[in-house]
């Protein structure tokens, strides 16, 4: 290998540009999807025109939107044979493990999973993305001994998942505030699912299992799973007066508080901002505003220590338990909302392939004798 490539060797990619694209930017702290910034999207869109535009690099006009959200919704009911497979489960099974193997099973179910033309590729789309709403809420009912809901054509995929979940009519202000979550954690450029998503899509594997691959990165708690890790520890820490011990004790054990700190963002997460705005205004209206404060504590004191700002994880946990959403579902709702992008990826990457095969800094042994067995 060349030397000057192997001495530039990092750990973790950290600022290796990977390849050229152009769905999502992260340029001096701000964050744009097809050149708008998330700032106006969180504002004034839909996560379906969102959807949209990450998937037609253009916002779409009426019609299109309506007929988008409408495909999305037809697209969302789950196959019998997938619901029966997800019954069947363990009951141990955690929710993202459930969705992690339904993504994958959806494919046995999908008559065009290996069809890789455009045309079926953008239909898989649109399935994929609502049926991973389906999955997360039909398994929350399946562990709980109630039967799956049927999606309704009339909602959008937020209002539609809440719907799914408890079988209510949703409020409102509640579909808002989980249509502006989608829309914030639509897309990220390069993040490890993303890139788990465009290395298996190099291999021109079908877009069922790029999704999987996907999620399989978005699982661990570096990445998707800090926003679950973030209400354990809202509901560890339990009131207010509890926060400053709590977090003085996290620094003393040289322990991580999660949703803080981020690999590009080294000023604050843009999507930070919303979110915390979402969490006050829930706060407020649910009569439940201790959650929002001891939020607000733990980002003054992890500011004020470490000069580590909120990522789009840590005001996600309250909004999320202001909506009645559970814990294990964060991350699955994450991974709702995140095909989106991955998608685009995917099918940025099918586009313009090349396959991704980076190489490795060789720092072992070299030069060994191999010995017998009985003289090691
Ligand atoms: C997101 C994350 C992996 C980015 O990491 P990174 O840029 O590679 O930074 P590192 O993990 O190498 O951390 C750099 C330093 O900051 C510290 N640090 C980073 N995040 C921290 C956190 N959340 N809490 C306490 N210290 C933290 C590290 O301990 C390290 O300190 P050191 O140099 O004294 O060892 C990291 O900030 C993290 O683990 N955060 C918590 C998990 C999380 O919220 N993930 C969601 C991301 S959107």
């Amino acid at each position: 290998m060349n030397q000057t490539a192997a001495n530039q060797a990092t750990d973790g990619l950290r600022d290796v540009v990977a390849l050229n694209s152009d769905i999502c930017s992260i340029e001096n702290g701000v964050l744009c999807y097809r050149g708008y910034n998330i700032d106006d999207l969180a504002e004034n869109s839909s996560f379906e025109e969102v959807v949209y535009l990450l998937w037609n690099s253009r916002l779409p006009k009426r019609d299109e939107l309506e007929a988008l959200r409408l495909s999305i919704a037809e697209q969302a009911q789950l196959p019998e044979g997938l619901l029966a497979m997800m019954k069947a489960f363990p009951r141990r099974t955690t929710p993202m493990e459930a969705v992690r193997t339904a993504a994958s099973a959806m494919a046995m179910f999908d008559a065009e999973s290996e069809d890789m033309s455009p045309a079926a590729n953008g239909r898989k789309a649109i399935r994929i993305l609502g049926q991973m709403a389906s999955v997360v809420a039909a398994y929350d009912r399946i562990r709980n001994d109630r039967a799956p809901v049927a999606p309704r054509r009339d909602l959008t995929l937020a209002g539609n998942f809440l719907y799914m979940l408890t079988g209510l009519q949703p409020e409102p202000l509640a579909a808002r505030a989980l249509d502006k979550a989608y829309i914030l954690h639509a897309d990220h450029e390069l993040n490890a699912s993303t890139f788990a998503a465009r290395v298996a899509a190099g291999t021109l594997t079908d877009m069922h299992s790029a999704i999987t691959a996907a999620i399989c990165a978005l699982k661990g708690p570096l990445h998707g799973g800090a926003n679950e890790q973030v209400m354990r520890m809202l509901n560890e820490i339990g009131t207010e007066k509890q926060v400053e011990p709590y977090i003085r004790r996290k620094f003393e054990n040289h322990e991580k508080i999660m949703g803080f700190g981020h690999a590009v963002y080294k000023n604050g997460d843009p999507r930070a901002r919303h979110l915390k705005e979402m969490s006050r205004q829930l706060g407020k209206l649910t009569g439940q505003e201790q959650w929002y404060r001891m939020s607000t504590d733990i980002e003054d004191m992890v500011v004020k220590a470490k000069n580590l700002k909120p990522n789009v994880d840590f005001y996600s946990a309250s909004v999320y338990h202001y909506l009645h959403i559970p814990s294990d579902l964060f991350t699955p709702i994450f991974a709702i909302s995140r095909s989106s992008g991955w998608i685009a990826h995917i099918l940025e990457q099918y586009n313009r392939n090349k396959l991704i095969r980076p190489r490795a800094n060789y720092i072992g042994e070299r030069n060994q004798k191999w010995v017998s067995m009985d003289r090691r």
